[in-house]
């Protein structure tokens, strides 16, 4: 693949801006400055750096993003910054979007892609993927609100029940939630409709993928396309 062609796949701007950053200078592959933007590379695999900053070529973007409280996750913000504000410019460029959405005041695993397929496939219903939530509520939580968020409840929009996978207590006032479905403001109904009220909330996983230690908020990673697998159903 030819590299400003390679620049140009990864979000560098239009295909002149890619090969103006070639002729100026300001690509390097293999260690070595690259002024040619004609000039071939085999894209697996290949880590190359533009302006001093290392890039290594994804065909498709997966990122985890520990979200931090105070950004939202619409690409057309009201009064928070997006979370995509977080991100380098090349990632925006190549359109890159949230998998889901999480509240502003929400924080934790976000992923985010630009594969479309993978997008659907991890957002669908039907897949049902296990997202964990760490809840802290107002008041204390007592034994049969956990009977009920597992048992189902009703929430104001859907006469169809709505039932925790899984749901345990971890603190007086700290319950461990693992929902299937993604319904706006699930988490936070869900409790209102037994009663308590979230004080605060973190996704500590989405299908198998946890923040990975050292991963401060508002920092991203990159993830390994899970091309071809079924998406993960459980948190490990
Ligand atoms: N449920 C909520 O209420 N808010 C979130 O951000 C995610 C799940």
């Amino acid at each position: 693949m030819r590299l400003a062609q390679i620049l140009f796949s990864q979000g560098f701007g239009s295909r002149r801006q890619c090969a103006g950053l070639v002729d100026a200078g300001l690509v390097r592959v293999h260690d070595q400055v690259v002024t040619e933007p004609d000039a071939e590379f085999d894209p697996d695999g290949l880590v190359f750096e533009v302006e001093g900053r290392r890039w290594p070529y994804h065909a498709k973007a997966l990122l985890l993003l520990h979200k931090p409280a105070g950004y939202e996750c619409s690409r057309k913000p009201g009064r928070h910054p997006s979370v995509l504000s977080l991100l380098p410019a090349p990632l925006r460029q190549r359109g890159v979007q949230p998998v889901g959405r999480l509240d502003e005041d929400t924080t934790g695993v976000l992923l985010l892609t630009d594969d479309g397929a993978l997008l659907h496939r991890l957002t669908s219903p039907r897949h049902h993927v296990a997202k964990v939530y760490e809840v802290r509520t107002r008041h204390a939580l007592a034994s049969d609100q956990l009977q009920r968020l597992l048992a189902g409840v009703v929430l104001d929009d859907d006469p169809k029940p709505v039932r925790a996978a899984a749901a345990e207590i971890t603190g007086p006032h700290e319950l461990r939630l693992t929902l299937t479905e993604g319904k706006y403001h699930q988490v936070k109904r869900m409790l209102a409709a037994v009663g308590n009220r979230v004080e605060a909330l973190h996704r500590s996983a989405f299908g198998d993928w946890r923040l990975p230690d050292g991963l401060a908020p508002g920092q991203w990673c990159w993830l390994p396309q899970p091309a071809g697998q079924p998406a993960p159903t459980a948190p490990r």
